[in-house]
């Protein structure tokens, strides 16, 4: 399955959950001085979120480009970061909550995916007793497969959040660094996060107060690079049809070979992860400057450069 047909594929099964596919808003957010680019599928819909105004339905789906610069020294040098990527994401604003967000995805990724059951592994935050419900009774999912983590709480800065439940495929032995103690959270490539639902529940204030929110929502988002890995089978994302041809080329423009070294290896993932974000960031009318927005675009230029 290509990159673009799973993007369909999952547009095409939340519009069959009633959801309105929208597309792509642009990484620069509109009238939100909190966040300097868009990093996740929720951000441009913090004021669905919130009650501030009312979305055009209360299910939405979309592919949204994200630039995360946060994890932009571990890019190139694991299979699965970047500073440029599409987030899938199906939202619900105050309509449905945890047990469709929980059953969708588990259908999505099992039966029209085709995901191995036995490989998947969820997480949940440490005090979710009605995740661990769902996932137990519901889906069946064995409970030594559920695992609970004080850190599953999910916020971008001020506004919208909530506890969340990650989806994660186990890769395999060979995947791994080996440590007696890989498990799920481990920093290395076996067992990978595919699909984080956030149960957005709560508004946090500049101050760091968490105010329930009047409606209770729904926020999740797949890596649409990291499940193509592993539907295409391939050992980074790197590798996949979204960002091999990049790689290929910058091959053919630079005498180099891939596979043969590496530290040209990850030379060229951060050239083709970093070719991506400054595309994508110039498109949406961002330029190279000395502060603010320029200032990320003009980082990542200078070190794709170097
Ligand atoms: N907003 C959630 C995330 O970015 C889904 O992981």
């Amino acid at each position: 399955m290509t990159g673009n047909e799973l993007r369909k594929k999952f547009l095409q099964f939340f519009a069959s959950k009633n959801h309105l596919v929208l597309p792509s808003y642009s990484l620069i957010p509109e009238d939100d001085p909190t966040l300097l680019m868009i990093g996740a599928g929720m951000a441009p819909f913090k004021p669905f979120f919130t009650g501030k105004m009312k979305p055009p339905q209360p299910r939405i789906a979309t592919s949204q480009k994200c630039v995360r610069t946060g994890d932009i020294e571990n890019v190139g040098r694991t299979a699965r970061h970047h500073t440029f990527f599409e987030m899938l994401g199906n939202f619900s604003f105050g309509d449905y909550f945890k047990k469709e967000a929980i059953a969708w995805a588990w259908e999505f990724v099992t039966e029209h995916l085709g995901l191995p059951e036995d490989k998947l592994w969820i997480t949940i935050h440490t005090k979710d007793d009605e995740a661990f419900e769902i996932w137990h009774k519901d889906i069946g999912l064995p409970a030594d497969r559920i695992i609970r983590m004080e850190d599953n709480f999910w916020e971008i800065g001020p506004g919208p959040c909530g506890p969340c439940s990650e989806l994660y495929i186990d890769l395999g032995e060979d995947r791994g660094c080996g440590k007696p103690d890989c498990a799920v959270g481990c920093n290395c490539d076996r067992y990978l996060e595919i699909w984080n639902l956030v149960f957005t529940q709560f508004d946090r204030d500049e101050a760091g107060n968490y105010t329930p929110l009047a409606k209770k929502n729904i926020d999740t988002g797949a890596g649409l690079e990291r499940i193509a890995s592993v539907l295409q089978n391939k050992r980074s994302n790197f590798e996949t049809d979204l960002l091999f041809p990049i790689i290929e080329r910058t091959c053919r423009v630079a005498g180099v070979a891939y596979g043969q070294s590496e530290k040209t290896d990850v030379s060229l993932k951060v050239i083709a992860d970093h070719a991506r974000s400054l595309t994508v960031m110039i498109a949406d009318g961002i330029l190279p400057s000395n502060e603010g927005r320029g200032y990320v675009l003009r980082r990542v230029l200078r070190r794709a450069v170097r």
